[in-house]
C-alpha cells in the first residue's frame, strides 16, 4: 500500500480518503495513554499539523506500544475517520503498526517540549523535527520557489555564476581562500611570498562574495538575468544578521536605471510576501502565535504599502535632527548602522524605505558615479525589524570612469580585465541588486537570529554539522 502524506489526508477537499483504508508514515510527537486507547500524534513533515492515530490497546502487542515513544518512526495502516475529539477533523483508527525506529526516552534530545532556540541550534541535526523549524524550512522552500517563479514570469534567465572565483566583487577583502597548497610548507617565490602559480588554478582563488560581476556579463547579452546561489563572507561579524555562508538573489538588468531598479526591488519583495501569505498560512499562523503576534499584520502591511524613497543625504538630515541617542554618531559620510536604518523605518517613516545616492567612499567600485563627484547611484532597501534587506545600484557603464575608480580604490585591475571589457564592447546602462535570502527569511518568519532560518548555519567559530 502506498503512503499518503498527512497534508493530503487533512487538507483534501472533498476528501477522497475518508472512511477508507490509508497508510501514513512519520515521527511520533506525543503519545497519550488512556484506559483502553492510546492516542499518537504523528507528524510527517508535509504540514505543521499532526494526525491523530487512535490505537485500541487490546488489539496490539504491549511491548510494541511501549516502544512507540516521542521521536520514534512508525508506519500505520488504518481507516481515516471524522474525528470525535476536539482539535482535529480526521483521525486514523489503527489496524496495523510497523515500528521503523525507536528513540530512547533517556537520550533523545527532543523528548520534552519547549527547548530554547539556543539548545536547538546546538542540535541542528534534529531541530528540523520541531514545529518551529518545520515551519521555517517549509516557508524557506516556498520562498525559493516563488523567487524562481517571479523571475520566470518576467522573462529573466537564471544564470549559474561560479562559486570559486579569482576576483573580489565587493572589494571588502573578506574572502575565504580556496587552495590545494600544503599550508605547512607552501611553495615560495624568491621574495618569500607564496607562489600561487603552483596552486591548483595557477593563481589565488576564493569563494565568491557575490555573483554580480558575472551576472553583469549575462545581462549585457541576455538582457534580464538573475543569480540565486550561496555566497561566502569571512567578515568577523558575529551578529544576529550576518552569516559566513548565505544565499543571495541577484537580478541584473540591461537598460534599467536606478528608478527601474527600485521599482523591481519593491515589486519583488511584495510578490514574495504575498506568496507567503497565500501559500504558507498554517506555518505563518503558528509563528505568529508562538513568536511574534504582529507578524501577520506586518506582512500584510508591507505587502500593500508604498515604500518611501529618499537620498542618503536626506536621511542623514533626518537622523541628525532626531532626538534619538544612537550608539554610533551620525554625520554625512558614515556608513549607516542597523540602529540608524531601523530608526528611519520603524520610528520615522513607519514603513520600508529605499535610500539612494550614498557617498562613493562607503560603496563598491562598480556603482555609477553621480555628477557631484561625491555620491554614487546606490540603493539600499531597509525593512522593519531587519534594516538592510537589499543592496544594489545602477552600474558605472563608462570605461574610463570605472577604470579610474578601480585604480583609486587600489584594486588589482588584472583580476577584472574581463569585467572591464564589457564597458569596451557594446557597453549599456544597466542596474541590479542583491537580496539576502536569509534576511528575507527573518522578515517572513519573525525569527530574530539569522542562524535560525538556514538549516546549517556557518558563522565565526561555528561550522558544525
Ligand atoms: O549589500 P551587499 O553586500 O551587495 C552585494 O553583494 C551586491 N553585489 C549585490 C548586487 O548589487 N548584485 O549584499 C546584498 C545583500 C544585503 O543587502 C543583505 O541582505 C545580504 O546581501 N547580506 C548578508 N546576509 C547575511 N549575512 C551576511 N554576511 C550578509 N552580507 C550581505
Ligand atoms: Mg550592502
Amino acid at each position: 500500500m502506498k503512503r499518503i502524506k498527512i497534508i493530503d489526508l487533512i487538507k483534501s477537499d472533498p476528501n477522497p480518503y475518508i472512511n477508507n483504508q490509508v497508510k501514513v508514515e512519520g515521527w511520533v510527537r506525543t503519545k497519550r495513554d488512556s484506559k483502553n486507547v492510546v492516542f499518537i500524534a504523528l507528524n510527517d513533515g508535509s504540514i505543521i499539523h499532526h494526525l491523530q492515530i487512535v490505537v485500541d490497546n487490546n488489539k496490539f502487542n504491549e511491548s510494541l506500544l511501549k516502544d512507540i515513544t516521542t521521536g520514534s518512526c512508525i508506519s500505520v495502516t488504518g481507516i481515516l475517520t471524522s474525528s470525535q475529539g476536539q482539535g482535529q477533523a480526521v483521525e486514523i483508527i489503527a489496524e496495523s503498526i510497523t515500528l521503523y525506529g525507536t528513540a530512547d526516552v533517556n537520550t533523545y534530545q527532543l523528548q520534552k517540549k519547549g527547548h530554547t532556540l539556543e539548545f536547538l541550534r546546538e542540535n541542528a541535526h534534529l531541530r528540523i523535527r520541531t514545529n518551529t523549524f518545520g515551519a521555517i524550512f517549509r516557508i524557506r522552500h516556498a520562498m525559493a520557489f516563488a523567487i524562481h517563479k517571479f523571475y520566470n514570469e518576467k522573462g529573466f534567465f537564471w544564470m549559474h555564476t561560479p562559486i570559486i572565483t579569482g576576483s573580489d566583487c565587493e572589494g571588502a577583502g573578506s574572502m575565504f581562500n580556496v587552495t590545494t597548497l600544503d599550508m605547512n610548507n607552501p611553495p615560495r617565490q624568491e621574495d618569500g611570498s607564496i607562489d600561487y602559480s603552483k596552486d591548483f588554478f595557477g593563481k589565488p582563488t576564493h569563494l565568491t562574495v557575490s555573483g554580480q560581476l558575472e551576472g553583469e556579463l549575462g545581462a549585457l547579452a541576455l538582457g534580464l538575468v538573475y543569480t540565486f546561489g550561496p555566497t561566502f563572507r569571512a567578515e568577523n561579524s558575529n551578529t544576529s544578521r550576518h552569516l559566513s555562508e548565505f544565499w543571495m538573489i541577484e537580478p541584473e538588468m540591461a537598460f534599467y536605471d536606478i528608478h527601474d531598479n527600485m521599482d523591481l526591488a519593491e515589486e519583488f519583495l511584495k510578490y514574495l510576501i504575498n506568496y507567503a501569505l497565500e501559500h504558507c498560512m498554517d506555518d505563518l499562523e503558528f509563528l505568529n502565535k508562538m513568536y511574534d503576534k504582529s507578524l501577520l499584520e506586518r506582512l500584510n502591511f508591507v505587502a500593500v504599502t508604498k515604500f518611501e524613497r529618499l537620498t542618503y543625504s536626506a536621511a542623514i538630515d533626518i537622523l541628525e535632527k532626531s532626538d534619538q541617542k544612537f550608539e554610533f554618531p551620525v554625520s554625512w559620510g558614515v556608513d549607516l548602522q542597523s540602529e540608524h536604518e531601523r530608526y528611519l523605518v520603524e520610528k520615522h517613516f513607519k514603513k520600508p524605505v529605499i535610500l539612494t545616492d550614498y557617498p562613493k567612499d562607503i560603496k563598491a567600485f562598480y556603482m555609477k558615479q553621480n555628477d557631484d563627484g561625491k555620491t554614487v547611484r546606490a540603493m539600499d532597501v531597509l525593512f522593519p525589524t531587519i534594516g538592510e534587506i537589499i543592496g544594489g545600484s545602477q552600474r558605472e557603464e563608462n570605461y574610463d570612469k570605472l577604470s579610474n575608480r578601480i585604480h583609486e580604490m587600489g584594486i588589482d585591475e588584472k583580476t577584472l580585465w574581463w569585467y572591464l571589457e564589457t564597458r569596451k564592447f557594446g557597453t549599456a546602462p544597466h542596474s541590479g541588486f542583491g537580496l539576502g535570502f536569509e534576511r528575507l527569511m527573518l522578515f517572513v518568519t519573525a525569527m530574530s537570529n539569522i542562524r535560525d532560518v538556514i538549516p546549517f548555519p556557518r558563522a565565526p567559530l561555528s561550522a558544525d554539522f
